[in-house]
């Protein structure tokens, strides 16, 4: 049989998404975003706030929208600029969801049932839970395949859903004989930054859902929160070993050091090399004023762009025809592919 990802052999693109559910943080910022601002500069780049993906839980509507702003503010005040990368809304451009039915027939309820995220956030009562969120990763390889994207940058927390793209875009092409028509989507996970982890529970990842303000550090919080957060982060009392090996079983030592890590750019053992030995005394305030220093610039702009929504919103719409005119030819493709009327 031919396989689909070597016989497609259109354009590499890129192409990634942020639910705007709340203030950004420093997993997005370091599993996300900077490979965004890296990515930019090599490849054509399309970047979606994806609201129809946060609305599978309950949203206030103008709580939504200002959080959509913000969002598409942080990608710029994160180093993205409009000029090269796309940025745009979710719901702006029709293709995200028209294609979204078409895979709801293409994709299986098993491969869904499968999708641990779903299970964590439905909880117990699961028969509650909207099918829109049991359907989420269904929109998430519309969002991709819209845009025949060839490459993914997300944080590790966001494999499952990229496997299943792949099924989903395999699948279509054996079930229309159309080898090749959609690329199978190369997830860009690698990193330091891939999986950040709570300040106050090294076991489970940092979250926008988490109750806790003090375990995370928003993109949105001033030097003095920053320190602060830091401060308290739990860890244990330690010194640092002088190899990662030692950071086995210390979660809450071995998520600051892969902080430090990937805020410096550099490896654990690279950190480790300069701190084993030191207690959290020295490394914490090591560690906040690298956090302060990263991430001040990026308050400053953000602050700086959010009295201006009126500039977001000409980058939003110029951002939306953009990705139109890209999706409307492959839907259009789509259509035909599948036999519907008037397509042909
Ligand atoms: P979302 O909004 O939860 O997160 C956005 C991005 O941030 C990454 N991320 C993290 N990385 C490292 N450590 C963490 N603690 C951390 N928390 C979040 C996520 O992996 C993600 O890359 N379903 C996606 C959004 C989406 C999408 C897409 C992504 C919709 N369509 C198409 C890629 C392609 C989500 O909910 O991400």
């Amino acid at each position: 049989m031919s396989n689909p990802s070597s016989s497609y052999n259109g354009p590499e693109r890129v192409f990634s998404g942020i639910q705007p559910t709340g203030a950004l943080h420093l997993g997005n910022y370091l599993g996300a975003l900077t490979k965004f601002v890296a990515l930019q500069h090599t490849h054509e780049c399309i970047f979606c706030v994806v609201d129809l993906h946060a609305i599978t839980m309950a949203q206030d509507p103008d709580k939504l929208r200002a959080n959509t702003r913000e969002a598409a503010a942080t990608f710029i005040a994160a180093g993205l600029d409009p000029k090269k990368a796309i940025i745009f809304v979710q719901s702006a451009v029709p293709a995200h969801t028209e294609l979204t039915w078409i895979f709801n027939c293409t994709a299986r309820m098993g491969w869904l049932e499968r999708m641990t995220q779903f299970k964590d956030k439905a909880g117990k009562d699961k028969e509650r839970a909207s099918v829109g969120l049991f359907d989420y990763p269904v929109l998430q390889a519309a969002d991709i395949l819209a845009y025949k994207a060839t490459h993914v940058p997300v944080g590790e927390d966001q494999k499952q859903h990229l496997e299943l793209s792949r099924d989903i875009a395999e699948r279509f092409n054996r079930q229309y004989d159309a080898p090749g028509f959609f690329p199978l989507p190369e997830p860009l996970i690698k990193g330091p930054g891939a999986r950040v982890m709570s300040l106050k529970d090294g076991t489970k990842k940092m979250s926008k859902s988490d109750p806790s303000d003090l375990s995370r550090i928003n993109l949105d919080d001033d030097a003095d929160t920053i320190a602060r957060k830091i401060k308290k982060a739990r860890t244990d009392p330690e010194p640092l070993p002088s190899d990662t090996g030692g950071l086995a079983g210390r979660d809450g030592a071995a998520n600051l050091v892969g902080i430090y890590a990937a805020l410096a750019q550099t490896s654990d053992q690279a950190v480790l090399d300069e701190f084993g030995g030191q207690g959290f005394g020295v490394f914490k305030p090591a560690l906040a004023e690298l956090a302060v220093s990263t991430l001040a610039p990026v308050s400053e702009k953000l602050r700086t762009l959010k009295a201006d929504p009126a500039q977001i919103d000409r980058i939003l719409h110029d951002g939306a025809a953009r990705a139109q005119a890209i999706a409307d030819p492959i839907i259009k493709e789509v259509r035909k592919t599948v036999g519907f009327w008037g397509a042909d």
